[in-house]
């Protein structure tokens, strides 16, 4: 019996995300969540014949608490997506509000619950959830997931294209570390489980490299001012909870990468601090996940001198990302 929680199902991410998971028969209850038509999201999916009984909640007579009850798994795509000529710092402001108020109903009524934070900006809202359930003294740091795997699909569909057969696509396995915004956004290309064409570097890599980290910005800008990516995030979304939920059904050796305090795996996270050079809380790396989350923090393990700078350049946006979500939690009231 899983019960999984999507806060924010009625949104671009939420509804495509609520029917992926309604498609998947591991899931039994399906509790959706939003200030708006999540009676109407849920009516709609809950006539597709698969096993997870849905049901609808607004905040009006304690929907929060009632959508969170017996959650084990929580999904947050809550919030505003960015716009054309909208700052991060822009979406923070707006975004860091709404993921403390439903990181404080979590660990008020379901503090034991797999929380997966899709919201962005990603490298701040997950401080954001940890801080709040620091206050509550619930914390645990092997159950709080940055979903960055939007990035990894990315990285699997762009190579596969470059191969030349979109059909690997789904075989293709690029590590993707770091954070989840922009040169944050660290791909192992060096790394990847098909290797690129020889003679596939210089500027054509620099190239690849920079349309894995500003993929998000090609999609906003197609979308001209109608939102971000939606599909290929509730795809990734899907992916990284079944992932989860797999794991905590038993199956061994899932690993993906994901943004993690580096306390959930003390002895992996100093050994990752010690090959980034930096002392950083929080990171995307590639985690193992067990029954109770994370199980261990894998190192990066042998990269190029390039993406050797990559991570260099990735450590003063992530410092400031993370700083950013924590002191806004010291300074609410929440
Ligand atoms: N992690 C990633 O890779 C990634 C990728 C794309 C987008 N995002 C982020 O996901 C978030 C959602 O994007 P979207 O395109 O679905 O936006 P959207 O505006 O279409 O949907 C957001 C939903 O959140 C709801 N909402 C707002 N405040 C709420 C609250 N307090 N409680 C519950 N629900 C609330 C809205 O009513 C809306 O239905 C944005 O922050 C966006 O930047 C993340």
């Amino acid at each position: 019996m899983v019960k999984a929680v999507v806060l924010g199902a009625a949104g671009g991410i939420g509804q495509p995300l609520s029917l992926l998971l309604k498609c998947n028969p591991l899931i039994t209850e399906l509790s959706l969540y939003d200030i708006v038509n999540t009676p109407g999201v849920a009516a709609d999916l809950s006539h597709i014949a698969t096993p997870a009984k849905v049901a609808g909640f607004l905040p009006p007579d304690e929907g929060l608490t009632k959508a969170l009850t017996g959650a084990q798994l929580v999904i947050i795509p809550a919030g505003v997506p960015r716009k054309p000529g909208m700052s991060r710092d822009d979406l923070f402001k707006i975004n860091a509000g709404i993921v403390e108020g439903l990181a404080t109903g979590i660990a008020t009524t379901a503090p034991k619950a797999f929380v997966l934070v899709i919201s962005n900006p990603v490298n701040s809202t997950v401080p954001i959830v940890a801080e709040v359930f620091k206050k509550h003294n619930v914390f645990d740091p092997k159950r709080i997931f940055g979903v960055t795997t939007l990035d990894v699909v990315r990285a699997s569909t762009f190579v596969a294209d470059i191969i030349g057969d979109l059909s690997k696509a789904p075989d293709v396995v690029v590590p993707v570390v770091g954070g989840h915004s922009g040169v944050t956004i660290v791909p192992l290309l060096s790394q990847s489980s098909h290797p690129l064409p020889s003679g596939f570097s210089g500027e054509k890599l620099n190239a690849l490299v920079n349309r894995i980290q500003f993929g998000g910005d090609e999609v906003v800008k197609a979308k001209d001012g109608a939102g971000s990516a939606t599909l290929s995030m509730a795809y990734a979304g899907a992916e990284f909870a079944i992932k989860v939920i797999n794991a905590m059904k038993g199956q061994k050796g899932i690993i993906a990468p994901s943004f993690v305090h580096l306390t959930a795996d003390p002895a992996g996270g100093e050994a990752l601090k010690k090959e980034i050079g930096a002392d950083l809380e929080y990171f995307s790396a590639p985690v193992e996940l067990g029954p109770d989350g994370v199980i261990k923090i894998n190192p990066l393990g042998k990269i190029t001198d390039a993406e050797k700078k990559l991570v260099e350049a990735a450590v003063p946006d992530l410092t400031k990302n993370i700083q950013t979500g924590i002191a806004f939690t010291k300074k609410s009231n929440l």
